[in-house]
């Protein structure tokens, strides 16, 4: 009996690639990308197979469909490493600090995803923006209801997209309707994992709201949780604002700083991510950088409410993993290239410089890493996964105009990123399908 053959069609993909190898040392590091000028990918199976000059791929595979991108550039999709699904309709909130905001705006909001048709709907809205923004990975916080989980996981494998989510847990200081139990949330996330978790391109991320809203009951449980699945991901908040960090030592006073409540239900190490960490002691970096824990800067959302100037320079000279997200919808915009604009004019506060290299590193490769998912996502290596940007330099009257005068790779990066925001995402990839992304 004849077996069956697969017959895998390939996509040549043409354009200026760009694709990091190594974290830029300074604005003129020329060793820690790649950079061609007429590129092109060649993909099959959902795969990067080659990465190549586009004369190179063309005389290995001839005859095969390609899309031409010229002049735009080619870049891995955008990885975004904190934000919460239920907030879609929160974004541009007016007038709060953090926790007046989520008593006000947030748990106001998140209450209607207990209703599963709600859910679906706004996971639509949800995957078409991180889309039309060029983001083909991200790493969110659902609400606390189990269906708010199920349909962001039933949506992203719907359209084949590497995410990392999980409900919250959350059983105190909150209104009624949105806070579990101890029990519930173990039992709902557990469940979520064994269902979702390895499911594709699905990742499970354990995750305790943040020390305010959880008992020490509950964290046993998370602890639990983390302990019987350490393949997972584990994400909350730290240190983003005075009054929440005030209000988390009285609530776990034998705790010698805020990151030691974490700390006390072992839930730090490489793949646990702690959103903002603006106001972190001597200790808690130095426990960070111990356990290789994840800080993640949000930019647009420490500006929104208020919280504080991340320390990136300093959490890095200190050995601590660092990585970039919107954190919406305390953060004001879905996209990374607005994100990193806003990252750069805080450091620009702190007398420290981002560099356009390092910016475009840390939303693709950079990320990757934070995320230990470096092997499938953020970079354009054959091997990878074809989730890929193409991005439009001149996609505005201004930066057209701009883009005369711009000479140099990380010029035109520089400009891109501070000018540019969706309507610089021309076409997106996913496992090398060509997305619609109007
Ligand atoms: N801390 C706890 N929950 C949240 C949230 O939803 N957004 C932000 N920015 N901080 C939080
Ligand atoms: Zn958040």
């Amino acid at each position: 009996m004849r077996g069956l053959v697969t017959i895998m069609s390939i996509t040549i993909i043409r354009g200026r690639i760009l694709n990091f190898i190594e974290e830029p040392k300074a604005h003129d590091d020329e060793s820690c990308y790649s950079y061609i000028e007429d590129g092109a990918v060649a993909v099959e199976g959902g795969k990067i197979i080659a990465c190549e000059e586009y004369d190179a791929i063309r005389k290995q595979y001839q005859e095969v469909q390609t899309d031409d991108h010229r002049p735009n550039l080619i870049l891995p999709g955008f990885i975004d490493t904190h934000l919460h699904f239920p907030q879609t309709q929160v974004i541009g909130s007016f007038g709060a600090k953090l926790l007046d905001w989520l008593n006000n705006y947030t748990f106001v909001e998140e209450q209607k995803y207990a209703d599963p048709a709600h859910c679906k709907r706004m996971a639509g809205y949800f995957f078409d923006f991180l889309l039309k923004h060029g983001t083909t990975t991200a790493v969110a916080f659902c609400s606390v209801h189990k269906a708010s989980a199920e349909a962001f996981f039933t949506e992203a494998e719907r359209r084949n997209l590497r995410m990392i989510a999980g409900k919250v847990m959350m059983d105190r200081n909150a209104p009624e309707a949105l806070c579990d139990t101890p029990q519930s949330s173990y039992d709902d996330s557990k469940a979520l994992i064994e269902k979702w978790h390895g499911r594709g391109r699905a990742h499970y991320a354990i995750s305790p709201r943040f020390a305010i809203t959880s008992t020490p009951t509950q964290l046993e449980m998370a602890q639990a949780l983390v302990r019987e699945h350490p393949d997972c991901y584990m994400q909350t908040h730290l240190s983003e604002n005075h009054d929440e960090i005030e209000y988390a030592r009285e609530l776990y006073q034998s705790a010698r700083d805020y990151l030691d409540v974490y700390e006390m239900y072992d839930l730090l190490g490489p793949k646990s991510l702690f959103g903002h960490c603006i106001h972190l002691s001597e200790r808690e970096c130095e426990a960070m950088a111990e356990t290789g824990s994840v800080a993640v800067f949000c930019p647009t959302s420490n500006l929104f409410l208020g919280s504080g100037l991340f320390d990136m320079d300093g959490l890095q000279a200190k050995g601590v993993r660092t990585a970039i997200a919107t954190d919406i919808g305390g953060g004001t915009s879905y996209s990374m290239l607005k994100t990193l604009d806003e990252a750069y004019k805080i450091l620009q506060l702190r007398n420290q410089i981002l560099n356009p290299l390092k910016s475009f590193f840390m939303m693709t490769l950079g990320n990757a890493r934070a995320l230990s998912l470096e092997a499938q996502i953020g970079t354009l290596d054959a091997g990878s996964e074809a989730d890929i940007v193409v991005l439009d330099s001149s996609a505005t009257d201004a930066m057209a105009l701009r883009m005369e005068t711009v000479e140099t790779l990380s010029e035109e990066l520089f400009m891109l990123q501070t000018m540019g925001d969706d309507r610089a995402v021309s076409t997106v990839y996913i496992a090398g399908r060509m997305q619609d992304i109007i």
